[in-house]
Order: structure tokens, then C-alpha cells, then sequence
């Protein structure tokens, strides 16, 4: 049975015994801020549930059913076996203080023995034996019983079978599970408790919420029984998709596809790649899939069209997919160019460190390659695998752990580096910092010595020495230096090195500043001309190309004190 039958067949099923069918919500989850991205179906219906919306005013009916997008942010190191996905669409149907235990346990043995035919004897189910001070649910044995053999009755503790809250508190509450031939596919969920903060349950009742049913069953896992696959990649939500892949370890043609599916879906959404939140999540997984693509010898975002064959087979449940196609490609495409000088760089540059002796490469050129071109450390043991050559993980922690303790010394104030915080906005704001330094020195000439600087979300705030103020022009030339070199996209590195050897390349710092026997030095470069456009002290963090910084503007300058000038910037 095709999945697109299946998705029709529940819906169907639940709407002929009284469920009003609700569109799935967006995978950015609105009005919840407890919850980065949806995770399970009943999270749009959160209202229903506590009391304070009315179902039969909204749906017509206390009951629903979905076919909804979600997302597990805690499977992305999963993936590449039989089951895991961090995209997957689950079957639901809820009640709000409508049918309970008996019912809900009745309609999914039927739609699974009666609908889908699926054979009595492939089926298990669990419940909940009581836990934790919560008791059994007794009501659900009983209920089972009627339907399975003892020995088909498994009895579970509190971290199998009771779910929720999602986000710090919620409704919860015991559940029933459904197997199929020993594999999980239907969770039917009772939330009959409301989860307070402090970890205690209530009864839902007693908060004005009301009894409810909530139930998730995988589409993937559910197609795999009833397409009698082995593993979900092989059911058709996946095996068109490889059509033009090369001959490659399955493992890695999973994770192509599980991340550019998710990346997928959460652009549609309106996620858009950046270095935090959902935004990082969604940069994790292209990078991680444009890497193993490139290593794999496709073009970074997969084989010819691999994109838009996506998009064609999922456009029919989700016709926003295709309003929204050129959008998808646009973003895959830009954090690809973004992203790919570092992978080609980072490429050539791990083919030599390995070239003295090709079986082994040291720590210190793993952890450069980490920290300066921003490979995962995964992706570099991936890399190391594929190419037979040993690293020295002992020597990579080891570098790994100086390069924290000269962090640390960084925010303790050791290089003067005064950011507000680690937030994209001011690392943005601080690799913009390095730009107007030089570009000062550029305009105004090398006597130009950083005094100090401080970082906030809003501006950064420079001041330097120099004897008179600036006139006009000069302020637009810096200006303008930095908004090229932004432009051009630069990549920037990080290297900790002896300081005597900083010493040797140049690298300026804060003036007067004295500085540890080893060094933290960062250098925006061109890898097209390698002209180095800065080289400073600093214990970072930074961008890890110039083209994300955005346009930066001068927006005042004036005196501090005589011979020190201060700069306000800003970035858009
Ligand atoms: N909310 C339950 C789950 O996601 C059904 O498993």
C-alpha cells in the first residue's frame, strides 16, 4: 500500500467515526516558546487540552485528526541505521474531553487488523504498570485484555509508556503502545495529568483542562510494515530519491537523504540557516549533508535535481512545497556557496596534513581544520575513514582543551575582547571589529593602535589611538574597505600558536596588552589571492566567512580622551 494511500486511509477512517481533520501545523511552532521546533501532532491542540479553547467551537467536533510534520532534533547523530529520521510525519487523532481509554484503544486495533489488515498475531501492545508514585493503568489493561493474550500485554514503567509534557509543563499521562512484529508504530496517549513546573502531576481536570486522547503513529515506520520493507529509506517516501545516486555506503546515502528532506520542510516553514536555534539546526544539517554529498563526489547539494524530485514527491500532502520552491533552492544554494569555499579548503588542507606519512594525521591539524574551517569533528573521523588514514584523537582533546582554557581566559578579559555575549549578532559585530581595525590602519596609516573595544548586540564601539578626528571622506573610505572585504566573502581562521611566532606574522593586538606564552590569532584572508586582510590577537569567536556579517555602517566618531578616538558601528 502506497504511503500517500495510507495517509488517505486514516483520515478517512477517523473522519468517518466523528474526528474533523485539521491540516498539519508548521514545523516552527506558534505561540509556544517552550518548544524550539513540533515535535509530536498534539502540540497545535495544547489549547484544547488545558481548557482554554473550545474544540466544538472551532472544529465542530471535540475530535481531530492530522497527518502532521515533526521534527526530533535528538536523532540527527542517529541517523544512517534502519529507523532513525529527524523529519517524519505522524498519524494522529486526539479528542478533547470527548472518547476515552476504551474507545481510543478500539479504533486503533481496528484500523490496524480491519483496515489495514494487518494480522492479529504480528501485534503486541504495552501499558502503563505504574510508577513513581503514578498508578498502573488499570483501565487500559483491562481494556486490552479484551482484544490480547496475557503474553501480548506487556507491562512498562514510567520512561516507556508516559508521555509529555512537551516544553517544562503541560498535559501527560500514560499510554498504550502498539508493536508490529516487535517494531513500535502507535503511541495512544492518555492525558489525564497536567505536569507542573516543579516536575509534580495533578489531575488535568483540576486545572480547568480536560481529559484528552493524543495519539502518533509514524507514516515511515507504518509504511515499512505495510510495503514489507526492511527499513524505512527502502518504503516509496524515500527509494525514488536514490534513482541517481552513485554506488555508496548506505549509511551515508540515509543521512543525504534524512537531512535534505528536513532541511527541506523547515525552509518551507520559514527557517532560515543561522548560528542559532532553529536556524542552527537547520545549518547542522545541510553542512552535514553538503559534506557527505561533496566527499561522496556529488555536487554539494546532492545529484541533478535532487531538490525539486523531493519536492514532487511530497508537493501533493504539501502543496506550500511547491509555492515555495524557488525560496528552498534559494537558501540551499546560498548556505552551500557559504559553506563550500570552507569544505573545498578544508579538504585540501586535511589531503595535506596526511601527505608526510599517509596512514596518520596529528591532532593539531584535526583540531585547526575543526576550528578554523568549521568542519564537525564527525565529519573529519568520516573523512579519516573513508581515506584509511589514522588520527591522534588523544592530541585533538589535548588541543582542544587549550584552546577552552585560552577561551576562557578571552572572556575573563585577557584580550580586552569586551563582547556582551556569544550571540550571532555580536560575533557578527565583533569579526566587522577586526575589518574596521584594518581598514583604519589602511586609511588613517599604522599608528592606528586599538585601545579597547566593546561589543553589544546593538554597535560595536572602538577606540583607537589617533591624533585628530576624522574628516568625512575617511569615514566613507573605511566604510566602504570594509563593506568590499564583507563582499568578497573572506574566509576567517583561527590559529593558537607560540607567541614569539605571532610575533613573527605581524599579528597586532590591543596596545600595551601583554600576552601568554601561547596565542589565540585570527586571519581574514582571500583563498583566492590568499592576501591577508587582517591578522590580530584574540580569543574570538568570530564568523567563519565575511559574506555573513552584512552592511556595516559608521555611525559616529569622536574623542575620548587626547590622542584616542572612539567609533560606533553598526551592522544591518
Ligand atoms: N504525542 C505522542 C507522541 O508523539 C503521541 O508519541
Amino acid at each position: 500500500m502506497k504511503s500517500s494511500d495510507l495517509r488517505k486511509k486514516f483520515l478517512n477512517f477517523f473522519e468517518e467515526r466523528d474526528h474533523k481533520i485539521v491540516p498539519s501545523s508548521s514545523l516552527v511552532p506558534k505561540d509556544d516558546p517552550s518548544v524550539l521546533l513540533t515535535t509530536a501532532g498534539m502540540q497545535q491542540f495544547k489549547s484544547y487540552y488545558l481548557g482554554t479553547a473550545n474544540p466544538e467551537t472551532d472544529f465542530g467536533s471535540k475530535n481531530t485528526a492530522t497527518v502532521q510534520k515533526s521534527f526530533r532534533t535528538s536523532d540527527i547523530e542517529g541517523v544512517g541505521d534502519d529507523t532513525h529520521l529527524t523529519f517524519f510525519e505522524m498519524l494522529g487523532n486526539f479528542s478533547f474531553g470527548g472518547y476515552w481509554k476504551k474507545e481510543a484503544i478500539k479504533y486503533a486495533i481496528e484500523f490496524l487488523e480491519s483496515e489495514l489488515k494487518i494480522d492479529h498475531n504480528r501485534i503486541h501492545s504495552t501499558y502503563f504498570a505504574g510508577a513513581e508514585g503514578i498508578p498502573a493503568d488499570s483501565v487500559s489493561l483491562a481494556e486490552l485484555k479484551n482484544y490480547f493474550d496475557d503474553s501480548k500485554i506487556v507491562p512498562q514503567g514510567r520512561g516507556d509508556n508516559f508521555w509529555g509534557p512537551t516544553g517544562d509543563q503541560g498535559p501527560c499521562g500514560p499510554t498504550v503502545e502498539f508493536y508490529v512484529d516487535g517494531t513500535e508504530i502507535w503511541n495512544v496517549v492518555f492525558n489525564e495529568f497536567y505536569c507542573k513546573l516543579d516536575k509534580t502531576l495533578v489531575p488535568i481536570e483540576g486545572t480547568g483542562g480536560v481529559r484528552g486522547i493524543d495519539t502518533g503513529m509514524g507514516l515511515e515506520r507504518l509504511s515499512v510494515v505495510m510495503q514489507a520493507k526492511k527499513n524505512v529509506f527502502e518504503t516509496d517516501l524515500f527509494a525514488s530519491l536514490t534513482k541517481d545516486f552513485p554506488p555508496i555506503e548506505d549509511r551515508v546515502a540515509r543521512i543525504i537523504l534524512d537531512h535534505f528532506r528536513a532541511a527541506v520542510f523547515l525552509i518551507s516553514d520559514g527557517v532560515a540557516p543561522s548560528n542559532k536555534d532553529r536556524g542552527y539546526i537547520l545549518r547542522r544539517l545541510l553542512r552535514r549533508a553538503f559534506m557527505y554529498a561533496k566527499i561522496n563526489n556529488f555536487p554539494a547539494e546532492g545529484p541533478k535535481n535532487f531538490i525539486i524530485d523531493l519536492i514532487n514527491l511530497y508537493k501533493e500532502q504539501y502543496p506550500e512545497l511547491e509555492s515555495n520552491q524557488q525560496r528552498i533552492l534559494d537558501v540551499i544554494y546560498d548556505e552551500r556557496k557559504k559553506f563550500g569555499a570552507s569544505i573545498d579548503l578544508g579538504l585540501k588542507q586535511f589531503e595535506k596534513s596526511y601527505q608526510a606519512d599517509a596512514q596518520f594525521v596529528t591532532g593539531k591539524a584535526v583540531f585547526d581544520l575543526v576550528t578554523t574551517f568549521g568542519f564537525p569533528k564527525e565529519l573529519v573521523e568520516e573523512i579519516a575513514k573513508q581515506k584509511n588514514v589514522q588520527v591522534d584523537w588523544p592530541e585533538f582533546e589535548q588541543e582542544f582543551q587549550k584552546h577552552q582554557e585560552l577561551s576562557r581566559s578571552a572572556s575573563a578579559g585577557m584580550f580586552k575582547g569586551g563582547l556582551a555575549d556569544n550571540s550571532e549578532k555580536v560575533v557578527r559585530l565583533h569579526t566587522a571589529t577586526h575589518l574596521m581595525n584594518a581598514a583604519l590602519r589602511k586609511v588613517l596609516g599604522t599608528n592606528v593602535w586599538q585601545k579597547g573595544s566593546n561589543i553589544t548586540e546593538e554597535r560595536t564601539r572602538f577606540d583607537f589611538a589617533h591624533g585628530e578626528k576624522l574628516k568625512d571622506e575617511q569615514k566613507a573610505e573605511v566604510e566602504k574597505l570594509v563593506n568590499e572585504w564583507i563582499a568578497r566573502d573572506l574566509i576567517v581562521k583561527r590559529d593558537t600558536m607560540p607567541l614569539a611566532g605571532a610575533r613573527e606574522l605581524d599579528a597586532i593586538g590591543v596596545f600595551g596588552e601583554k600576552y601568554p606564552d601561547t596565542v589565540s590569532i585570527y586571519t581574514i584572508y582571500d583563498p583566492k589571492s590568499d592576501e591577508i586582510i587582517s591578522r590580530e590577537f584574540c580569543g574570538g569567536p568570530h564568523v567563519e566567512h565575511t559574506g555573513v556579517i552584512g552592511k556595516f555602517k559608521i555611525q559616529k566618531e569622536e574623542a575620548v580622551s587626547a590622542g584616542v578616538r572612539r567609533i560606533k558601528a553598526t551592522i544591518e
